[in-house]
């Protein structure tokens, strides 16, 4: 999926599995910048229509069953992705729906962003296999969650360190350790940032409050303050490491301006990405896996 991304990123219209155009249903029960445009663009490059549906919109939810959604949907629509809060929600749609189905995030997971940043980090260090990346901030958020799942099964060193109360979910830590077992890659948890960047080639964060936790916003800044990205934190990871986060970024609170606005950030790389990967995904699921 990662070849495919990259040769979607040199040649953009080269492959047209959505042409007619065919129609995809892109849910948001949350909001969102990056998935919303790089779902649109990515849609009609190749070849069709996004139908975006925007919070309360639709009837699904509130008025109309998931299942009974996905069976409709089923019949009009080529592709369905759905960013959500309970992650239950979209197996459910899948369970129903009779055409792909892509998580856009939900409470657990984002995968979509797992892909743009592998697409990243093999852009700027080659292959996968072998590398070292630590996430450092929210262990038990979607994104750390998806790292895990994701660096271990490209083979890759991933660790993960967070505050004690606030770790991976250990079915979740589970699977990763069984899939980096297959890979040849390894997943190591620490509440200590400072020996979990120690020699990484990449260092990555995200927000302290994710989509649905404002009102925790002040526990949770004063939890996580020791886990703050800082350029004194950057310079225990590898002299060329590189920086990822998937935004929205804060700067007063996770990452200090001069590690996200300088040298070693490759987060506009990683946004950009999202687009050629979730491609690369559409593809792969419409065509390319047949
Ligand atoms: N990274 C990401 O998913 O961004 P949005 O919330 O803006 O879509
Ligand atoms: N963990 C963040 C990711 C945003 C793209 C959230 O869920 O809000």
């Amino acid at each position: 999926m990662l070849d495919l991304a990259a040769r979607l990123k040199r040649e953009p219209y080269s492959l047209r599995p959505l042409e007619g155009p065919q129609s995809a249903a892109v849910f948001f029960d949350k909001t969102s910048t990056r998935t919303r445009f790089s779902f649109a663009a990515g849609i009609a490059a190749l070849g069709g229509n996004a139908v975006i549906v925007n919070p309360g919109e639709a009837q699904l939810g509130a008025k109309e069953s998931i299942s009974d959604t996905a069976k409709v949907l089923s019949r009009m629509m080529s592709l369905i992705v759905w960013r959500t809060f309970a992650h239950a929600g979209l197996e459910e749609m899948a369970a129903n729906s009779t055409v792909p189905d892509i998580n856009s995030l939900s409470d657990d997971f984002h995968p979509c962003q797992i892909l743009a940043d592998l697409q990243t980090i093999r852009e700027q260090k080659g292959e996968l296999p072998g590398l070292t990346a630590t996430y450092v901030g929210d262990a038990a958020n979607n994104m750390g969650h998806s790292y895990l799942l994701g660096f271990a099964t490209a083979g890759m060193h991933i660790r993960v360190a967070g505050p004690e109360t606030h770790m991976p979910r250990a079915d979740i830590i589970a699977d990763a350790k069984k899939i980096a077992a297959t890979t040849g890659g390894s997943v190591t948890l620490f509440t200590d940032p400072v020996a979990a960047v120690q020699g990484a080639d990449a260092v990555i964060t995200d927000t302290w409050v994710s989509m649905g936790q404002e009102a925790e916003k002040a526990e949770r800044v004063a939890i996580f303050g020791d886990y703050r990205v800082t350029p004194q934190l950057m310079a225990e990871a590898k002299p060329d490491a590189i920086f990822l986060h998937c935004l929205p970024a804060y700067r007063e609170f996770e990452v200090a301006p001069e590690v996200i606005d300088g040298p070693q950030s490759v987060v506009w790389d990683e946004a950009e990405n999202r687009l050629h990967a979730q491609k690369a995904l559409m593809a792969w699921l419409l065509k390319e896996s047949k």
